[in-house]
């Protein structure tokens, strides 16, 4: 994120290297950062996994992940032919010591005739639940050192609650430096999740307003249209809290709530980021009710399609309490925003797929206009459209030409596609890239996934416990159950609505 350097000589290892996420996300995005002249020129590809593959088969799979998904398109034949010499592919099963011996023989080959040692990237594209048998693995193997040039990528859940993300942590931390590792949430890779700290800390006129004196109330959205797709096994355990909460809403509400960093040193930006958790007001156990609630879809129509329910979709239990929905009201007990109520909301096949940040100012104070004047007033709001139609937009009050005084909102609008006229980078590209560069900024130290699941501990213990008499408790199609606007409706306030944005040229 920092620095604009290409990286050292490096390997990077795919386990999982036959898996969905290698082939809809890695290869793509590793292609792509080829394309654009990003990786070392001594770089290699090393896709391990216990499917039978010769490297020509993994370097076919990787070129279909790479036709269907990349924001290129297709790849051309001289560009895969650039690109394909740097794929190889070990076969073996993760709990194998003798794939770690062939892996780590590999490892030689590849490097000899470079001048120097590579940096290794081990990449665990695979469930959680073998991260402990490849750690261990490359560990024995002697693989998991020199603690500069070793780094071990793992991708969320990072464990299920404080519990087993505190035992994973401990358990990576007794092969690897805590500076080895490097805990992905994707939503950090977005440019305009980035932009909200250049937003913040390179422009002087919006610090003064950020602040309990200026918000009224912070909202945040991430809505999705699709359902759980194929995924129903892995959702039935995690639900909407697990899956989209504990990472990606909280991570985008740090960068909003998080104080000015003395520096973009990476530490120094997530001391920050893990200083806003810590003063989340904790939920007491019995009012939370008060501060979360929680929804499961059903059957209903999206884009004029009929849609099933949640309880009907594959591997789904018929009588699941697991949540497609959840929204939730935070405080921040601090000097900045003591007082001001953040909601955050996300859900499962909701209207559209739109993620954005609404800070809602604070009404004038007072009000000079005659009562006819200001009958469609609404107070200034700012928002960070994060996706789709990446924009930002700031709405105020104008004159309505014409002899009458009246008073409408109107929107100031900043758009990334008009501005600048070029394709940008997928989340997982900078990623690689930053992984590569060896820069942590834009990855989750362990205190601050301890923190993430301290927070949300009380409302997955009731969740837990309680099962929910009323699922399913809103229709496919629309935005969540009534339970989440009375949510707000008992502070007096409501959901902003998405933003209708017209003028992007997209
Ligand atoms: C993933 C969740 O982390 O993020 C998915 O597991 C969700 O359930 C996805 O669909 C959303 O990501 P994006 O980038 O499409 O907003």
């Amino acid at each position: 994120m920092a620095q604009y350097i290409r990286p050292e000589a490096t390997i990077l290892v795919m386990f999982g290297g036959a898996g969905d996420l290698a082939w809809r996300k890695l290869g793509p995005a590793l292609y792509n950062l080829c394309i654009d002249g990003w990786l070392p020129d001594r770089f290699a590809v090393i896709g391990v996994d216990r499917v039978p593959m010769s490297n020509d088969q993994f370097r076919q799979r990787v070129r279909d992940g790479v036709d269907r998904f990349s924001r290129r398109g297709k790849a051309g034949d001289e560009d895969w032919q650039t690109f394909a010499p740097c794929l190889t592919y070990v076969q073996g099963s993760l709990d194998d010591p003798a794939t770690y011996t062939s892996l780590s023989s590999r490892l030689g080959e590849q490097e000899k005739g470079w001048s120097a040692a590579s940096d290794h990237i081990f990449y665990l594209a695979i469930p959680p639940t073998l991260f402990g048998s490849v750690a261990q693995g490359l560990h024995k193997a002697q693989l998991s050192h020199p603690q500069q040039s070793v780094r071990i990528v793992i991708e969320k859940p990072f464990g299920w609650d404080l519990e087993s993300a505190r035992a994973l942590n401990r358990s990576l931390a007794s092969i690897f430096h805590e500076s080895q590792i490097y805990r992905i949430d994707h939503y950090l890779g977005k440019e305009t999740v980035q932009n909200i700290l250049a937003f913040r800390f390179a422009n002087s006129i919006f610090e003064p307003v950020w602040n309990r004196r200026y918000v009224d109330n912070v909202q945040i959205t991430v809505a999705e249209e699709v359902g759980v797709e194929h995924r129903g096994e892995y959702y039935e355990r995690a639900g909407a809290l697990r899956d989209m909460v504990q990472n990606h809403l909280l991570q985008v509400m740090n960068f909003i709530a998080m104080e000015p960093p003395v520096s973009f040193d990476a530490d120094e930006i997530r001391n920050r980021k893990v200083d806003v958790l810590h003063a989340v007001r904790p939920i007491p156990h019995d009012e939370v009710p008060k501060f979360a609630v929680r929804g499961q879809y059903n059957e209903g129509w999206i884009e004029g399609q009929r849609v099933p329910a949640y309880r009907a979709e594959p591997n789904v239990s018929p009588g699941s309490s697991s949540e497609t929905f959840a929204a939730l009201k935070l405080y921040v007990d601090n000097w900045r925003w003591q007082g001001v109520p953040f909601y955050l909301r996300t859900g499962k096949r909701l209207p559209q797929r739109v993620s954005e940040v609404s800070i809602q100012f604070q009404p004038a104070p007072h009000q000079p206009f005659p009562p006819m004047a200001v009958v469609d007033w609404q107070p200034n709001r700012l928002v960070m459209r994060i996706q789709p139609d990446e924009t930002i937009f700031i709405r105020f009050q104008v004159k309505q030409p014409g002899p009458e005084l009246r008073l409408v909102p109107q929107d100031m609008h900043f758009c990334y596609q008009d501005a600048f006229q070029v394709p940008t980078p997928e989340a997982y590209e900078t990623l690689l890239l930053d992984v590569m560069r060896g820069d942590p900024t834009l990855f989750i130290r362990a205190d601050r996934v301890e923190a993430a699941w301290t927070i949300l501990m009380p409302i997955l213990d009731v969740w837990g416990q309680v099962r929910p008499s009323d699922f399913p408790n809103y229709q496919a199609g629309t935005w969540g159950p009534s339970t989440a606007d009375e949510l707000l409706a008992r502070d007096g306030r409501n959901w902003l609505p998405p933003t209708t944005i017209e003028e992007c040229a997209v």
